[in-house]
């Protein structure tokens, strides 16, 4: 392929990621173009364009702002805090326009939390990118705008306009914000207060390869200044167009007439959708579709008489920690909760907020008695920010030595910020989880012992524990309204036809910490029998592939108890069994004659293990490509194994590909 086309092809692969949220190749592909796109721009540098994927990184870190005027200023909106409000403000736009409100096409949009940006393409070409600063001078922040894969370095059309000024919100999504803050409660570095200062903070680095990490987005919502556009009747169709040039829609956007009912549901509408958005916003924006009606409406001061911002009800607010008692979670980690004077925030009374962990505590210099900042986010529980008074009489908050729930030893596990019950299958407060998770579909698949009815039979007490589902019996069950005799009589036909299944599936369904699906199959297959695992010392668990020390360390800790070792032999004596596990013949294994070649960093599992699951599964692990090769799978920055393989046409398959393949074929 040739330099331009390669340039293309990679930004096209873009757009349909990073704009349609529609991938249409695998991540080995898209790294064996990056990578050729780069050797190439290495031997020819001439070669080089503004357009190419290559110029979003790359770009020198700034060591100051420049200054950026807006030829044409950089407008905010006027708010309105409820309904009536809302519908006020069309009134009038309608009554000076000589119309009623219900004639009056309206445009929403939600009201994305992050900050305004202008962007500016000259023949096409993104020129610059500036923050609104005080609306009529900003900063050029071009270094990490480029970097937002959102953000075309090109728009997508044939004949450009000679000066396109495109206005948007820039915004960090929930997920990458929770990772973000994730990491930096890792690294020990300052968390960001909420989604809206992390996309800020970002834009306004000084160095652009720390904006490459983050993840943020670009959304558009208007223009600016433009020569040579096409003419426009409405504001949607400006969306429209934009969209057309390789930008992302906003979701959810929706045309209606102004009636008083109509702003009702949609607010509604959006207040429900709010919660699954993926990324944060803090209102709606209602604008004026018709363009002519906007013009003869004019500004004043600082905003538009034709759009005004419905903002959601605060969501921070100040409260006293009255006391922080301490839950026992489905995984037996205790979690701080904090019990506050009510106080109205977002919209609800709230007296309880979330503490995560003892390190978030102590981040916050948090004591009882204390005044704080609480907020709630959406739908989510509250947490805290930050202490904003210290209280006059102010106690530390310890960690209980004891469960909560049960009594057991409380401890803190090596290398983690939580501290644990040291009662696995015994405790009660994690009793009907862990009854859930071994009753799954995953695990032990007992289709008929729903979710609801775990937690009836758990909360009457006559589910305590695992081994209690096999002394149920038709009067326990038909006891709870909705369970007939014949529904009752199916959970019990459920529960003995799952009696029958793997150890590794049993393994798992015993919930051990950290042992997941996989690393209990990968224990069964390599020691055989429950005795031998049970047996079984943290060195021996050390050999198994996909077992670490952690997990190890839980497995002993596990059989070591008496509890749990009672539990499990109930179980047994109620005749949940297994088929023994023999050493398969290599030539009836799935992958039998098969070769396989490891190239690139995996990110899932060591190269070590990886190749242990593959001879698991029969195949031959080699250390280079050839014809004889079947598959090659690539992990991160693969090199010349990976470039042999494609010349041969030889089948490559990425880490998650890998991961997929080898699950379905293992079998214990
Ligand atoms: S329209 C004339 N639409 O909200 C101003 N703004 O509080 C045109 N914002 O500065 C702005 N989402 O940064 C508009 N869908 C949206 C928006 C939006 C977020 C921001 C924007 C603006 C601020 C005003």
């Amino acid at each position: 392929m040739n330099y331009q086309d390669l340039v293309k092809q990679i930004n096209q692969w873009d757009h349909d990621y990073y704009v349609l949220d529609q991938p249409s190749v695998s991540d080995a592909e898209y790294d064996l173009a990056f990578r050729a796109l780069l050797a190439l721009e290495d031997e020819h540098p001439e070669f080089i364009t503004a357009e190419s994927p290559s110029q979003r990184v790359g770009a020198k870190a700034i060591d100051d702002y420049v200054k950026i005027e807006h030829r044409l200023k950089m407008l905010s909106l006027s708010n309105a805090f409820s309904l009536e409000e809302t519908y006020a403000f069309f009134e009038k736009a309608a009554k000076d326009l000589n119309l009623n409100a219900e004639s009056l096409k309206v445009f929403s949009e939600p009201k994305l939390d992050g900050l305004a940006i202008s962007l500016h393409y000259d023949h096409g070409l993104l020129s610059y990118a500036a923050t609104r600063g005080d609306g009529l001078v900003g900063e050029d922040v071009t270094h990490t705008i480029k970097t937002i894969k959102s953000v075309p370095l090109k728009l997508s059309i044939d004949h450009p306009p000679e000066i396109l000024e495109v206005r948007g919100e820039v915004f960090m999504p929930k997920l990458a914000f929770e990772k973000l803050n994730q990491q930096a409660l890792q690294n020990n570095t300052k968390l960001f207060v909420n989604p809206r200062n992390a996309a800020a903070g970002t834009v306004r680095q000084m160095n652009p390869k720390i904006a490459a990490e983050r993840d943020l987005q670009f959304i558009p919502y208007g223009l600016g200044e433009m020569v040579g556009t096409p003419s426009f009747t409405q504001h949607s169709e400006i969306l429209a167009y934009l969209h057309s040039l390789g930008f992302r829609k906003n979701p959810h956007c929706y045309a209606f007439s102004g009636s008083y009912e109509a702003f009702v549901s949609n607010y509604e509408l959006m207040e429900h959708i709010r919660a699954q958005l993926p990324m944060q916003i803090d209102g709606i924006v209602y604008k004026i579709d018709d363009l002519a009606q906007q013009a003869s409406q004019g500004f004043i001061a600082r905003s538009p008489k034709w759009a005004v911002a419905r903002k959601f009800p605060a969501e921070n607010s100040i409260t006293e920690l009255l006391a922080v008692d301490f839950q026992v979670g489905r995984t037996g980690v205790l979690t701080p909760v904090a019990r506050l004077t009510p106080v109205f925030v977002g919209g609800v009374t709230v007296s309880n907020a979330t503490l995560h962990n003892m390190d978030e505590i102590e981040r916050l210099g948090l004591q009882i008695g204390d005044k704080i900042e609480i907020q709630r986010a959406g739908d989510v529980i509250p947490k805290v920010v930050q202490v904003v008074e210290q209280g006059t009489h102010r106690t530390p908050i310890i960690i209980p030595e004891r469960c909560p729930a049960c009594d057991a030893l409380v401890h803190q596990t090596e290398g983690q910020a939580a501290y644990r019950c040291s009662a696995d299958l015994s405790c009660n407060a994690q009793g009907a989880e862990r009854i859930r998770h071994y009753a799954s579909r995953k695990f032990m698949n007992i289709t008929n012992l729903g979710t609801k009815l775990i937690e009836l039979l758990y909360n009457t007490g006559r589910l305590k524990t695992i081994a209690d589902i096999y002394s149920l019996n038709l009067e326990d069950i038909s006891n709870f309204e909705g369970q007939g005799e014949k529904s009752a009589q199916n959970v019990l036909d459920s529960i003995a036809t799952s009696k029958h299944t793997k150890l590794g599936t049993f393994l798992g369904a015993l919930g051990i910490h950290e042992v997941g699906e996989e690393g209990a199959k990968s224990i069964a297959q390599y020691f055989k029998t429950l005795d031998t695992i049970m047996a079984a010392s943290l060195e021996d668990l050390m050999q198994v592939p996909d077992i670490g020390p952690v997990m190890a360390k839980n497995i002993v800790e596990f059989f070591q108890s008496t509890e749990n070792k009672d539990i499990i032999a109930k179980i047994l004596a109620a005749g949940v069994n297994w088929p023994v596990i023999e050493n398969q013949a290599i030539d009836k294994l799935p992958l039998a004659g098969q070769t396989w070649v490891l190239t690139g960093t995996l990110q899932q599992l060591t190269r070590s293990e990886a190749k242990a699951l593959l001879e698991s599964l029969g195949a031959k692990v080699a250390g280079s490509v050839s014809k004889k090769t079947t598959v090659v799978v690539a992990g991160l920055e693969a090199g010349s194994k990976l470039a042999t393989a494609l010349e041969l046409g030889i089948k490559v398959m990425d880490e998650a590909e890998f991961v997929l393949a080898t699950n379905t074929l293992s079998q214990v």
